[in-house]
């Protein structure tokens, strides 16, 4: 069914397809695994699966506060219609605690608890491996206006805020993620709305208790056990119950 629809876009973990309305398109959630710009790929069964529950959940809760999304709703176990936007060509980290490139660049240890939030943006470039960038080079080379950015930024907070205590309720530390938004036309006005996904391949959870890590640096770091960390996260936000695909009863709340 899939191979008739046009392709529009393929990135690692993702494919764009035409969806069946104007204005409409088909994202589908791949198996497959890459991290430092493909330098190391899999294949990794299940994963797109549950990345496509995942993503269809938390998008699904914050819609329901407000946040503007491209989600429209799922289709079936690896697809969902979206709204078709202008990518904005930026990554949008959010971090609560010092983790991955953050430690590294500025020699603090894992883990750290950051003083207050921060909000960095890389460029989106494949060829350049995604520099880090400034608001300054954002506005001097218009990928987003200085209006736009305010936007993205008021919006990267409020999902924080929202996320960081939907996992906490569930037992998770959000320690950091990644975002991207775009530009959706409507009528002669333009707005930013949040986009791609929001999964453990783009998140950094976790566990409260233990400090397991329930996200991709189980693949990054060569730690196996991936899909069964992701279901965790699924079953603990109350989308995947023990042996039922189907399932979904709300989040199940832990005591910390
Ligand atoms: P970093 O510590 O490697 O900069 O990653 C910060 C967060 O952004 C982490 O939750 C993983 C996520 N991320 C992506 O989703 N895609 C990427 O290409 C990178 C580099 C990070
Ligand atoms: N997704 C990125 C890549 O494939 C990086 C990462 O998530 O680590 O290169």
């Amino acid at each position: 069914m899939i191979n008739r629809r046009r392709r529009i876009y393929e990135g690692k973990a993702k494919v764009l397809y035409e969806g069946p309305e104007p204005g409409t398109l088909v994202q589908h959630f791949k198996d497959d695994a890459t991290a430092f710009n493909r330098k190391k790929q899999d294949t990794i069964d299940g994963k797109g699966v549950l990345n496509n529950r995942i993503s269809e959940y938390i998008f699904t809760r914050l819609g329901e506060i407000g946040v503007p999304t491209h989600f429209i709703r799922r289709m079936n176990m690896r697809e969902q219609l979206i709204r078709e936007v202008e990518i904005v060509p930026l990554e949008v980290v959010v971090r609560n605690v010092a983790a991955g490139s953050l430690s590294k660049r500025l020699g603090i240890d894992e883990g750290t608890p950051l003083p207050r939030s921060i909000i960095e943006f890389y460029f989106k470039s494949d060829d350049l491996e995604d520099p880090m960038v400034s608001e300054e080079h954002i506005t001097a080379f218009g990928w987003a206006s200085p209006q736009e950015i305010d936007d993205i930024m008021a919006l990267s907070i409020r999902i924080n805020d929202f996320l960081s205590g939907l996992f906490m309720g569930v037992g998770i530390r959000l320690v950091d993620f990644k975002l991207e938004f775009g530009r959706l036309w409507e009528n002669d006005m333009v707005r930013i709305i949040l986009a791609d996904e929001i999964s453990p391949d783009s998140c950094r959870l976790w566990d409260i208790a233990t400090n397991d890590r329930l996200d991709k640096d189980r693949f990054r770091r060569d730690m196996g056990g991936l899909v069964e960390a992701y279901q965790d996260v699924a079953r603990r936000l109350g989308i995947l119950a023990e042996n039922d695909r189907t399932g979904g009863k709300g989040p199940v709340l832990v005591k910390n």
